[in-house]
Formats: C-alpha cells, structure tokens, sequence
C-alpha cells in the first residue's frame, strides 16, 4: 500500500476529538471523590469510566484507520526527526489502549456495575478481586502519567516546529 502524503479529515476528526475527550477526561480523574473500601461509583466515576470507555473505542477505530490508511512522515524532516516522530505516535496509540484498559480492569476487579453516561450497563471484564485490584490501580495511574508525559514531548514538538522551525508540520494536522 501506497502511503499518503497528508491525513485526511477522518484522522484528523480523530485526532482532535481524543484531544477534547482528554482534555476533560484527566480534571475528572483528579476531581473526582477519592476511592475508599466498599464504596460505590458517584457521578463523577460513571462520567470518568464512562468518557474512557469513548475513549478507548476512538483509539481502537483511529489505530485500524491509522493501519489501512498509512500516512508518511514530512519528507523535509531529517532522519532522525522522522524516526522520533513515528516513536512518539505509536507510543501515543499504545499509552491510550493502555490506561483506557487498566482504567476498565480496575473498575471491574472492584465489582462494580457500571453504566454508560447513566444510560446502559457497561460489561465488566472479570470477577470481583481485590488483590488484582490495588495492582492495577497502580497501572492506570502509571500509564496515565506516561500518557502525560509523551503528549507533553508530542505538544513541545509541534509547537517547536510551529515557532521555532516555522515549517508545514502544524499544518499537516489542521483542518483544510
Ligand atoms: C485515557 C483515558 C483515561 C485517563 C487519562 C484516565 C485518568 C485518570 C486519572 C487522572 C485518575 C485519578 C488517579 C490519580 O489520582 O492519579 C484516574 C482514576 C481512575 N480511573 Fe481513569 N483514566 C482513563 C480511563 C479510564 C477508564 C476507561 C476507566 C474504566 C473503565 C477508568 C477508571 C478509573 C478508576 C476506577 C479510577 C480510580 C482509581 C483511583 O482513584 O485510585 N479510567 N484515571
Ligand atoms: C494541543 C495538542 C496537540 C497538538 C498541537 C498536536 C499536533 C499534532 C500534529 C501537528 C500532528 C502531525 C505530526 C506529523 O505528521 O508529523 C499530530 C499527530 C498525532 N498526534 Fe497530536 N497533537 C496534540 C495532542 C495530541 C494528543 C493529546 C494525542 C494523544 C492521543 C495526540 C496523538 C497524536 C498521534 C497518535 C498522531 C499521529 C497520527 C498518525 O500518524 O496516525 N496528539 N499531532
């Protein structure tokens, strides 16, 4: 397969919704009531778990998008640019799936029922079990800072080559 020299507006649809979702998604996780022996998910958990959940099915339909529709990176990048720059999308793409699933695992070995934006039950992915419970909490929150982390290198990125290098890059991800 051929790849394509600049994303198209469905990438680009994805990209800039995830963002939003984010962008709302982490003041609820640190908003939020903190956790506490037997207690029961609030507004504020079924919103938190229930924007993940949207969360993690735009990540999975962005990345089968990403892979049937390939786009190469700017030919003016050097080298090096190039190979850091495909590092940092994938890692994005797999730091995503992997709070979403520890958030969704964690929840579950609470044994909680969860529904979705209040409207429909969400499926649990296992039992009740809190040992694997405290376990995975630590996971999600680790994998939410590596997120953070990695879209602050993402964001400094763009924004280098959008002042600093003055070239195309910012462009490539806009609408248009
Ligand atoms: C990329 C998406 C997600 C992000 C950025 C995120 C972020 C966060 C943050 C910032 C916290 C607060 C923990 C802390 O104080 O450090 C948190 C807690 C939590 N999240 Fe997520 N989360 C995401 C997806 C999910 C999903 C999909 C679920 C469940 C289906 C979930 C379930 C939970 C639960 C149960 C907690 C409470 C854990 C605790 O307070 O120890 N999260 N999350
Ligand atoms: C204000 C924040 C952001 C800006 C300005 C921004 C900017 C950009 C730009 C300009 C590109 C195209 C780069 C290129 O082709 O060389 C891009 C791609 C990408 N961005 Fe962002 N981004 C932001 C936030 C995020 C966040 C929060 C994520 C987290 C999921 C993310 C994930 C990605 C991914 C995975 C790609 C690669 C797309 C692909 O090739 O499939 N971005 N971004």
């Amino acid at each position: 397969m051929t790849d394509r020299l600049q994303y198209g507006t469905t990438a680009k649809v994805f990209h800039w919704l995830i963002v939003a979702l984010l962008f709302v998604q982490y003041p609820i996780g640190w908003l939020m009531p903190d956790l506490h022996r037997d207690m029961k998910p609030g507004v504020g958990m079924t919103l938190h778990i229930s924007f993940g959940i949207v969360i993690l099915a735009l990540i999975v339909l962005r990345l089968v998008w990403r892979l049937t529709h390939p786009v190469a990176p700017e030919s003016s990048l050097p080298p090096w640019q190039r190979v850091a720059t495909e590092g940092v999308h994938w890692l994005l793409y797999a730091l995503v799936l992997a709070t979403t699933i520890t958030g969704w695992l964690f929840a579950s070995f609470r044994g909680w029922s969860i529904s979705l934006f209040f409207m429909m039950p969400l499926p649990m992915l296992s039992a009740d079990n809190p040992t694997a419970g405290k376990t995975i909490d630590g996971w999600h929150q680790a994998m939410e800072w590596s997120l953070l982390v990695v879209i602050g290198i993402h964001v400094a990125a763009a924004l280098a080559h959008l002042f600093i290098y003055r070239d195309r890059i910012m462009q490539r991800m806009l609408p248009g």
